[in-house]
């Protein structure tokens, strides 16, 4: 074990993600330099079960864990010797792949002498878009991804208030389970997207999930019933009635994610006041349909709209490796017994939603 060095004002971070089904690492420096991200994504071994298969997952993170980091010191051009920190998702997520990169964070931790880092999953999509376009605190995010959905203030490092939250699906989960009823492939979410492209919007009536209600909270699940419903009104449904359908979904997905973050802005800026930006992060970030409606709600409301680049959006370990950056920057550490955390809110505090099912 090598002894404990100084870290300046610019550190390079070795950042490990392994809470879902990708298996990534990235180098990232203190200005925000990517300088490598790679990620393997385990889609292929995932897509006969038609979802992720928790066993499959823990698996495949062990197998190719450490090739992928490999990569990213050679892309980056550097050895272990050159990195000052090591950050790894701790959690949430599929605890199998968690401990896999743990563990191997904390072994080159300790090897190297160098600083861990647990990262929050979660506080790592929330920190992307400081990372891609330096946002100062406070700003109102948006997190849509295959396991969340929520709106969060993010008030500092650290501090995250959290106004809403999905009652029963999130809605990468809609997304995908909407595509595998509509016979798509998974995960359905961009599948679905492409599909759109070709539909009319209008064809098909569907139910725009909360809209009207007060408060910020989400919920999929009735949306996703609709679906069901049609489809099996329409027997054998074309490729037509299928881009239809998905364009119809993603509409009603759009007008329920624009309405509750319209109440969030309000809560927002009787907190914060008015100038700050709305942020949205997470896989359902990359779908462009949402990002213009959401950037047209910002408009309308004066806040400047952040949407990291898709890449940034679904999960990476260039996000890791930043939250690392900036829990290092506030002179946090985690050491070497830190245990993986299967659920980690955010925002531990924050009251249930109104329905059953609630996730962290
Ligand atoms: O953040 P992420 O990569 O993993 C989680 O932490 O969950 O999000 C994955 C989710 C999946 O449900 C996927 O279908 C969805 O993001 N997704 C999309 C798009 N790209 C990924 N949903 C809608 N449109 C897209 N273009
Ligand atoms: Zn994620």
């Amino acid at each position: 074990m090598e002894e404990q060095r100084e870290i300046g004002g610019n550190p390079l971070v070795l950042g490990i993600e392994t809470s879902c089904d990708e298996t990534a690492a990235a180098v990232v420096d203190g200005d925000g330099r990517i300088h490598a991200n790679v990620v393997f994504t385990q889609i292929e071994d995932h897509a006969p079960f038609g979802g992720v298969v928790p066993e499959i997952a823990a698996r495949a993170h062990l197998d190719h864990l450490r090739p992928v980091i490999e990569r990213a010191l050679e892309e980056a051009g550097i050895g272990f010797e050159a990195l000052d920190a090591v950050a790894a998702t701790g959690g949430p997520g599929l605890i199998g792949g968690v401990l896999v990169g743990t563990m191997t964070a904390k072994a080159i931790a300790m090897a190297r002498g160098i600083p861990y880092l647990a990262v929050n999953h979660l506080e790592a999509h929330a920190l992307t878009a400081r990372l891609t376009d330096h946002v100062p605190f406070p700003y109102l995010l948006l997190l849509v991804s295959g396991g969340h959905c929520q709106l969060i203030a993010v008030e500092g490092l650290g501090k995250y208030r959290r106004l809403g939250t999905t009652i029963d699906d999130a809605v990468g989960e809609a997304f995908d389970k909407t595509a595998k009823l509509l016979g798509m492939g998974y995960p359905g979410g961009p599948e679905l997207e492409k599909a759109a492209e070709k539909g009319n919007p209008e064809r098909f009536e569907l139910p725009r999930p909360m809209v009207g209600k007060p408060g910020c909270d989400f919920s999929f699940s009735g949306l996703k019933t609709a679906v069901r419903q049609k489809v099996s009104a329409l027997g054998e449904p074309t490729e037509q009635d299928i881009a239809d359908i998905a364009a119809a979904f993603q509409h009603a997905v759009a007008a329920s994610l624009v309405n509750r973050c319209r109440n969030a802005i309000q809560v927002f800026s009787e907190m914060h006041g008015a100038g700050h930006a709305l942020v949205v992060a997470g896989g359902v970030a990359a779908n462009k349909h949402l990002r213009a409606a959401l950037s047209d709600l910002a408009g309308k409301s004066g806040m400047d709209f952040v949407a990291p680049p898709i890449g940034l959006c679904t999960d990476n370990a260039a996000m890791v490796a930043w939250a690392g950056i900036e829990r290092l920057r506030a002179g946090e550490r985690d050491p070497l017994s830190f245990a993986p955390r299967p659920r980690w809110p955010l925002d531990p505090g924050a009251p249930k939603a109104v329905g059953a099912g609630v996730k962290a």
